[in-house]
């Protein structure tokens, strides 16, 4: 049984009158957890020192009045979980369809929230048409991509995850894609530096997975923009994602000296898209709840005693909406519950804002 329906089955028992006669019908079993409107606002807890967001997807603002509420209540920062990737804007080639990536911009600037921009270059959403061409026209392709993208949305997107997921897992160095391929090691440079031209004030950020702790792929990814730093390259934060099994995850004090070291490299660290599986965890949903509780609480007490740890994403915010479910299978991996209800996990988080 999915949570929401748990909730319904809670809400509905004492109105169906003697399913379980035990209990009189107007004393609900146990009393329902508070609305995500209910509560205190992540993005107040968090304020002034550092932003709150999540992703989000257009067609669920626009449909879905409980989904915009809940978000635009508890958030401040927007990430668009697809629709500002190349290959969502461009399906054919010089055919740019910025249509949802306009609509959630509209929504965040009409409730003043600030938008981080996801991702200029990701292997994982790229037009398939890239494939086909010649590399000096991959290359003018991409410079258009970014000029164009970042241009559109100059002084009203603060950061971009200019580039996304480049290292690879198996310690090869950087993975194998169109990019590389076709452009060579130094793609991820130049598309820093289209970037910054395109608009100087953004914060540009390198963007990865697997690399939130100590590790090799952290390593890779140290030595990546400590390159780049030291080459002038325009780069201004790094994003952990944090997707997290809570089974196993990263100790916190990793997660804390990796971001000192990025710290000390002048940079500022984010983490970009979090959530945290429990699908692997033993023991009954409220067991796995409170573990779930603890790794949000741990991880983002660690962003809030780093001070340039400057945002907190989390990767969808109820459990109704998340492709973990599609990509991992079914979990519940976020802060509210299907029916937007607070899960400890939200508790975690705003008691680690607190310092709590
Ligand atoms: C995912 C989205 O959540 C899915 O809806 C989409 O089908 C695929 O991409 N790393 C990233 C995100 O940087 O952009 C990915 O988002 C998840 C992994």
């Amino acid at each position: 049984m999915n949570q929401a329906a748990a909730v319904l089955l809670l809400v509905l028992l004492p109105a169906c009158g003697g399913v379980r006669p035990s209990a009189p019908a107007s004393t609900p079993l146990t009393p329902s957890p508070p609305a995500a409107t209910e509560v205190e606002p992540l993005a107040a807890a968090a304020a002034p020192a550092r932003l709150v967001g999540a992703a989000v997807q257009a067609s669920l603002l626009r449909t879905e009045p409980a989904y915009a509420a809940a978000f635009a209540y508890q958030f401040d920062y927007v990430t668009a979980e697809f629709e500002m990737k190349w290959g969502q804007i461009e399906r054919q080639p010089g055919q740019r369809d910025y249509g949802r990536a306009d609509e959630i911009a509209a929504f965040a600037e009409a409730r003043g929230l600030r938008i981080k921009g996801h991702a200029l270059v990701w292997h994982g959403d790229s037009p398939a048409w890239l494939e086909s061409l010649s590399p000096p026209e991959v290359r003018i392709a991409l410079e258009d991509h970014i000029r164009t993208t970042v241009g559109r949305y100059r002084g009203r997107i603060v950061a971009w995850d200019v580039v996304n997921e480049a290292i690879a897992d198996d310690r090869s160095g950087l993975r194998d894609t169109v990019y590389l391929r076709k452009l060579g090691p130094t793609y991820i440079a130049e598309a820093f530096r289209r970037a910054h031209e395109a608009d100087p004030d953004a914060l540009l950020i390198y963007n990865d997975y697997g690399a939130e702790g100590r590790g090799r792929k952290s390593d890779d990814v140290y030595n990546l923009v400590r390159d780049l730093r030291a080459q002038g390259v325009p780069i201004g934060g790094v994003g952990l994602q944090m997707h997290l099994d809570a089974a196993s995850r990263p100790e916190a004090a990793d997660i804390a000296g990796n971001m000192r070291r990025l710290a000390e490299l002048g940079l500022l660290v984010n983490i970009s898209e979090m959530d945290v599986r429990v699908a692997r965890l033993p023991g009954p949903l409220a067991t796995r709840l409170e573990d779930q509780r603890r790794v949000y609480h741990d991880v983002v007490a660690v962003c809030v005693a780093e001070p340039r740890c400057h945002a907190i994403t989390f990767w969808g915010f109820t459990d109704r909406y998340s492709w973990i479910d599609q990509f991992y299978g079914p979990d519940d991996p976020l802060l509210f519950d299907e029916a937007y209800r607070v899960k400890p996990a939200y508790n975690g988080v705003l008691d680690a804002l607190h310092g709590r």
